[in-house]
């Protein structure tokens, strides 16, 4: 049987969108998914969908955000479906605006679901796949957003920039291993996401919906690419075990000028402190406080 056949895959924001495609194709390749999202009737409806077509699902109702739900929806996924051996922690939201119109509240909710949600989820399966052993794979949802910083979603890209160094680190850390690790990071996408975000900001804070902000990013991201295609790329490459994936060549001339004003920094450097003989060292060996 070709992994990821017979395996088990837990899909957070899996009722729309990239989860959605995600896991139509997890199931395509033969493995068993747990849809988990916090839109409990979206995601039985994508739940009931894929086991129509044949696929052995369930819905998890989670909000990736709330630490005391996680552990019961893992409980519940494996009662149902076996180990889970495929996390795929690809649910997120966009909110807040230029940085000084952003509240604080908007920017930890933005934070809480787009990068705290990974490392709860990583929390939660990490010491599941490291004591049953065997081949086992953590997928985070990036973004180019989180590579190219976005002006006006300064919330957004820069938990996304998080999100990208949290996936970076896990790589590091379980090297050597059975776990594989993936980073995806997409262009633009058709999906729900500024629905979502528009409505999920409201409640938030008790106003309404920005109709015009909903609708203006709805537009721009209905000529994105298709979720569906996306989640198979986002499996074929898990299979391969490859690790960044990226949806969209269009971005490489703002992530070239990214790494050229890094470089340009290196390029006027001074060196006024001396060899750092310490830098290999300090990745390879920094003491954690945590033993
Ligand atoms: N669409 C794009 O252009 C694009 C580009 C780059 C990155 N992304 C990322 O892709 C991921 C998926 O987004 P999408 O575009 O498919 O959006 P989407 O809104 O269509 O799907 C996201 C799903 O996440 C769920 N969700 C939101 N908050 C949640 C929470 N607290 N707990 C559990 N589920 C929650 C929503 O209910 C929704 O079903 C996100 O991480 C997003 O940041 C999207």
């Amino acid at each position: 049987m070709n992994w990821p056949a017979g395996q088990t895959a837990f899909v957070t924001g899996a009722a729309s969108g990239i989860g959605l495609g995600i896991a139509r194709a997890l199931v395509k390749a033969g493995a068993k998914v747990a849809l988990a999202d916090i839109d409990s009737q979206r995601v039985a409806a994508a739940a009931r969908e894929l086991a129509d077509a044949g696929g052995e699902v369930i819905a998890v109702t989670l909000d990736v955000g709330d630490p005391d739900q996680w552990q019961a929806a893992a409980d519940q996924a494996e009662r149902a479906l076996g180990p889970v051996s495929i996390l795929c922690n690809n649910a997120g939201i966009n909110g807040g605006g230029d940085l000084d119109q952003t509240t604080l509240d908007v920017w930890r909710w933005v934070y809480r679901v787009n990068v705290e949600s990974q490392f709860i989820g990583i929390s939660t399966f990490l010491p599941r796949f490291k004591q049953r052993g065997g081949r086992a794979h953590i997928l985070n949802t990036g973004s180019m957003a989180g590579i190219v910083p976005m002006a006006r979603v300064g919330a957004y890209s820069s938990a996304k920039f998080a999100s990208v160094g949290l996936t970076m680190v896990l790589r590091n850390e379980v090297q050597g291993s059975d776990i594989g690790v993936s980073l995806l990071c997409p262009g633009t996408v058709s999906t729900r996401i500024a629905v979502t975000s528009g409505e999920g900001e409201a409640a938030l804070r008790g106003t309404e919906v920005n109709a015009a902000a909903v609708e203006g990013n709805s537009a721009l991201l209905s000529q994105g690419a298709d979720p569906d295609r996306v989640g198979e790329q986002v499996v074929e490459a898990m299979q391969e075990n490859q690790f960044l994936i990226i949806t969209h060549k269009e971005w490489e001339p703002l992530v070239d000028a990214v790494h050229a004003e890094i470089k340009q920094a290196y390029v006027t450097f001074d060196g006024r402190h001396g060899p750092d003989v310490s830098a290999q060292a300090l990745v390879d060996g920094f003491n954690p406080v945590t033993a």
